[in-house]
């Protein structure tokens, strides 16, 4: 053995790296050959127990030498070139626009909803909730609405086939008026608050009736309150909704916890009271029932006869939407429609 072996493996060891140009591929190869442990490197060191111990001396060290050094050098170049190529393949390309997130939004009706809450809110009331599983008693009875009363038959519904735990039926209720003796058996006026809510009613539906649709009852009950304080909190509440100036009628009605009752108008938000196809020419949009609250229904709450007064009001919220937003039909609302609900 001689330096000169081990000088010539290093040098063709260099020529293969040079040669090699960064090929990963070959940089292995190269790595085989000069390496392993047939090769001519390993071949020496092997030879090297055969030598004198002078010998052994001088090339041992060396050709071991030679051997980290040519190891460290394409382990190194190898990591190097594999790092890169993972690299390359987790490459993002950063300015690749994204793909848009598809966000949700609120549905219409829980909008219009909100705006409601918001403007009352504004004007002093209150938020209240009753259940939408009701019993006979708070749903008619306590509103002056006995069993053989006519009038129940304004209110189809749909009746559950349990009772309470007091015996009473059950049914969902018809209207929101339901939380009208709850709310009252609980607090004592002077209060103003709106109850939102869903309301059910057994009944075929069409372009304006659905047998599941949101109400919003409005009660205002107090030592002094009249007709004229109905009017001007109404017409407030309109024109805030609708944005500009609305006119609001009242026709006499009849609702048996009403005392007098109304029918409620406003001016036409399409023409401005002149007449045209929405108001079918009458300038005015029926909005819902109201009236000043029946001494009978304070009762039923634990009033004082006469102690107060106060008025109330159910709208359908759905209504209000489809006069603001100029939807043309009630059951667009729940159809689940992508077409509709993206349109808000
Ligand atoms: N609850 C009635 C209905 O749904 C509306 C109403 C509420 C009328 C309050 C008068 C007073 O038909």
């Amino acid at each position: 053995m001689s330096k000169d072996i081990l000088e010539k493996i290093k040098q063709q060891f260099q020529k293969g790296l040079e040669d090699s140009g960064g090929n990963l591929e070959k940089l292995k190869e190269l790595q085989v050959k000069f390496l392993s442990r047939k090769s001519k490197l390993n071949q020496l060191l092997k030879g090297l127990k055969d030598l004198s111990p002078e010998e052994k001396k001088e090339f041992g060290p060396l050709a071991n030498k030679t051997k980290q050094e040519m190891e460290g050098e394409i382990i190194g170049l190898i990591k190097e070139l594999q790092q890169k190529k993972d690299l390359e393949k987790d490459w993002i390309d950063v300015t690749i626009p994204g793909k848009e997130e598809k966000i949700g939004h609120l549905n219409l009706l829980t909008k219009t909803q909100r705006d409601i809450e918001r403007i009352f809110t504004s004007m002093g009331f209150e938020i209240a909730d009753g259940p939408e599983i009701e019993n006979e008693y708070y749903n008619f009875d306590a509103l002056n609405i006995p069993q053989s009363h006519p009038a129940r038959d304004l209110w189809d519904t749909f009746w559950l086939k349990n009772k309470d735990k007091n015996g009473d039926n059950l049914l969902l209720r018809t209207h929101t008026s339901n939380s009208q003796v709850r709310y009252m058996e609980k607090n004592q006026p002077p209060f103003q608050i709106i109850i939102p809510g869903k309301a059910y009613r057994y009944e075929a539906t069409d372009a304006n009736h659905e047998h599941s649709f949101c109400q919003f009852e409005a009660l205002v009950v107090g030592d002094d309150i009249s007709v004229a304080n109905f009017k001007s909190i109404a017409e407030e509440f309109f024109s805030a909704f609708f944005g500009g100036k609305i006119e609001i009628r009242l026709r006499p009605s009849y609702f048996p916890f009403t005392e007098p009752g109304f029918e409620f108008d406003i001016s036409c938000k399409v023409c401005g009271g002149k007449g045209c196809s929405t108001c079918s020419n009458t300038g005015w949009l029926e909005m819902g029932g109201c009236g000043m609250v029946n001494q009978k229904v304070f009762k039923a709450a634990g009033y004082k006869k006469n102690q107060y007064q106060g008025f109330a009001w159910g709208f359908g919220i759905e209504r209000l939407a489809m006069m603001k937003y100029k939807v043309d039909d009630i059951r667009h609302f729940r159809s689940g429609d992508l077409r509709f609900v993206k349109q808000f």
